[in-house]
């Protein structure tokens, strides 16, 4: 059967949040398949631009081939560098969704999966420089502790942390098999150890670091009127999203003006939406999904 590369998730309540200009220019900032990305261009005229962005060129399987689309390989927390670069002061609209797509989980060889073998590896751009094995190996138990609890929110992080250390001082934890042994998480609790391999994802990825900087570029570059558009897939993240949608700033700190009016830069039109049951049914993937939707003031 041919891989399923990714199934979008909540696809019409994000383009129609998405208030698409047909002239306007927009940047989806996670590709992966692509079906966020056709969906734009299908609302695109003659003089609207997307560009998408991913850090995996696996995405470039993907490609639209279309001479308004411009696919840009790099991490969405240079956004605004790239912008600069194509001569982009500002932009209509933005999409991000969130973490990795279907191709990373299915795809044995990347480790980002607990279900099969493979070298501990979890980059999603295959050029960085620190895999999954060597955060297992390097960081020190209380570091592994503190992303386990904070990235996987696992209760027994300090556990899990404290097994790990213990079997790499024998012998480095090179493969996911390893990782799942050394952690004593029983194999039947495949939610904790989604969770493990979760948190470690976050971290070799650096992701909330990735996600503060385009929340930042984003707002500086989107026009009045235009809308940004997140979905999210974990609390923390989610709780980052909210919390700067609702201030304009990282600090989630809600500006008053003398009258006691909301100063901040955006005006919420989407407040954390989840996909219906209808779609979970079709795609259980989507089932932790929120999506956030703002528009610049
Ligand atoms: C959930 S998938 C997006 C799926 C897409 N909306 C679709 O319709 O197929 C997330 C994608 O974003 C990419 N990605 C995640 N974080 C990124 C980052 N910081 N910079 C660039 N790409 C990133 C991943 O490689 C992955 O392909």
């Amino acid at each position: 059967m041919a891989e399923v590369y990714h199934i979008p998730a909540m696809l019409p309540e994000t383009i129609q949040g998405l208030n698409i200009q047909p002239n306007g220019v927009y940047a989806d900032v996670t590709f992966g398949g692509g079906g966020h990305s056709r969906a734009i261009m299908e609302c695109l005229k003659d003089g609207g631009r997307l560009f998408s962005f991913d850090q995996d060129k696996d995405a470039l399987r993907n490609a639209i081939d279309d001479k308004r689309w411009t696919f840009v390989h790099s991490n969405f927390r240079y956004l605004r560098n790239w912008m600069d670069y194509y001569g982009i002061e500002q932009i209509d609209g933005l999409l991000a969704d969130l973490g990795v797509s279907f191709h990373h989980f299915d795809c044995p060889e990347r480790g980002f999966s607990f279900r099969f073998s493979a070298p501990l590896d979890m980059r999603m751009n295959q050029t960085a420089k620190h895999t999954a094995a060597d955060i297992v190996n390097t960081y020190s138990e209380e570091q592994l502790a503190n992303i386990f609890r904070l990235y996987g929110e696992l209760k027994n992080g300090r556990n899990i942390a404290r097994n790990i250390c213990k079997v790499r001082a024998q012998k480095p934890i090179e493969r996911t098999e390893d990782l799942v042994a050394a952690s004593r998480i029983p194999a039947e609790m495949s939610k904790e150890l989604a969770r493990l391999f979760q948190a470690l994802r976050i971290e070799v990825n650096d992701e909330m670091g990735a996600l503060r900087e385009m929340l930042v570029a984003a707002r500086d570059l989107l026009k009045p009127g235009g809308r940004i558009a997140v979905l999210t897939y974990h609390s923390l993240e989610d709780r980052m999203v909210k919390n700067f949608l609702r201030s304009g700033n990282l600090e989630g700190t809600i500006e008053k003006d003398f009258y006691g009016n909301n100063l901040s830069p955006f005006e919420i039109i989407e407040k954390g939406r989840t996909a219906c049951e209808e779609e979970v049914e079709r795609n259980p993937r989507s089932r932790s999904a929120k999506l956030r939707i703002a528009e610049k003031r």
